[in-house]
């Protein structure tokens, strides 16, 4: 028998984060101590609260079929969370409840996109988004996001890249794996080419609620002048309220947008897990205490290890606003990113991601994620420090 993978899914990549991953859980197994700066999964636990109404959720027999595209009570609070947050007004018809922003990703992509469609793309970025448009059958044209511009989106060269055949543009503010925001300046501009060009904006918030600096507080796209209308906004509970494998994130965009993407997402899970909504309307309602408490906690992560990596001689990083990675610079070894991490690997047992994972313009970089207590990241400091030496007479 020989049963053939569909053509559509060839050339449709592993994530390189997961394969990292899974070395240092080989190197576990082996007995061997691993400090691993790999995941983007915050260390904390869920809160105790969240959970509590789960268990509540449980016990109610609330284990059903749900609503496919979210309970109505989990959609109003996520309303609620948009007007009071983002100054934004959305309906509960206006909003897709999905199984983490993953599922989100794939329903608008795969939605909105035709065979020969382009798509505009950051690079670096977080992988998914060079990949599932390869499953629609388009093209993904990828604009660049510079450390020496601050990881600002340079709109002349979107300007370039926008043909007849441009479809959407994809934004990632706070950034995966940059840790960048886009300035209110920089959406503007975005916006303004969007609508010039009749672009529907695919907006990933995921990491909007983990911001360190007042002028740096994230703003949506879909805020300014008549950009609702073409916005999808992605976001979640995963990276804010610690519930990463809860797998609860929303799509919110006008109903005509909204429509075909839930009605793709039935197809593809008939819903969110029941009970997970249930707890998840009381993660949105009560939840900016704890919100808070992680992001000042990141902060002081993002403090310590951006000011380490920027003692060193070799390596540097622009302090990240935003998201909880530090993008180092590793341009001064003369090794590849792949070639650092498994020398960092091998030399220190320091697991770190190769930038290139995230495109052709993370070749250089490596991404240190300080989702990470403090203990573990003054490890892995102890073991940058035996790396910078290394390359001292190099
Ligand atoms: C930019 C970005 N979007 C989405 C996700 C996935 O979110 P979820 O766990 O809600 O599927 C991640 C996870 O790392 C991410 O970095």
């Amino acid at each position: 028998m020989s049963f053939q993978q569909a053509e559509r899914l060839k050339d449709v990549q592993q994530s390189k984060t997961r394969i990292m991953f899974n070395k240092c859980a080989q190197l576990r197994a082996a007995g061997e101590k691993v400090i691993a700066l790999t995941l983007g999964e915050p260390d904390f636990d869920t809160p105790e609260y969240v959970k509590e109404s789960c268990k509540r959720a449980l016990d109610e027999g609330l284990t059903k079929y749900a609503d496919n595209v979210g309970i109505v009570p989990l959609r109003e609070a996520i309303c609620q969370k948009l007007r009071e947050e983002n100054g934004l007004e959305y309906s509960p018809e206006e909003i897709g409840v999905t199984s983490g922003v993953a599922q989100g990703m794939f329903a608008a992509i795969v939605s909105f996109l035709n065979p020969g469609d382009e798509i505009l793309v950051p690079d670096p970025v977080y992988l998914t988004y060079n990949e599932i448009p390869k499953v629609a059958g388009a093209v993904v044209k990828n604009y660049r996001l510079l450390e020496e511009n601050n990881f600002q989106v340079d709109i002349e060269e979107i300007k370039s890249l926008i043909t007849e055949k441009t479809k959407m543009i994809v934004i990632v503010s706070p950034s995966n794996p940059t840790g960048g925001i886009l300035s209110e300046k920089n959406l503007e501009d975005i916006s303004r080419i969007a609508i010039e060009n009749d672009l529907l904006v695919l907006s990933d918030e995921i990491y909007e609620r983990l911001t360190y600096s007042e002028s740096n507080r994230c703003v949506s796209i879909a805020s300014f002048p008549n950009m609702k209308e073409r916005t999808i906004i992605l976001n979640g509970l995963s990276k804010s309220m610690a519930m990463t494998g809860w797998r609860i994130g929303y799509m919110a965009a006008p109903a005509e947008l909204i429509e075909p993407m839930n009605r793709l997402a039935f197809y593809m899970t008939a819903g969110a897990t029941s009970f997970a909504q249930y707890a998840a309307v009381d993660a949105f309602r009560g939840g900016s205490k704890y919100v808070e408490e992680m992001r000042l906690e990141f902060k002081r992560r993002r403090d310590y290890l951006a000011a380490e990596v920027n003692k060193l001689k070799h390596f540097s990083c622009a302090v990240p606003e935003g998201a909880f990675y530090v993008f180092m610079n590793i341009k001064k070894t003369g090794m590849t990113s792949q070639e650092f991490c498994e020398f960092a690997l091998e030399k220190t047992r320091l697991a770190v991601i190769p930038g290139d994972a995230f495109g052709s313009c993370g070749e250089g970089f490596v991404r240190m994620s300080y989702a990470a207590s403090m203990e573990v990241l003054s490890e892995a400091v102890e073991c940058l420090k035996i790396l910078d030496n290394c390359f001292d007479n190099k």
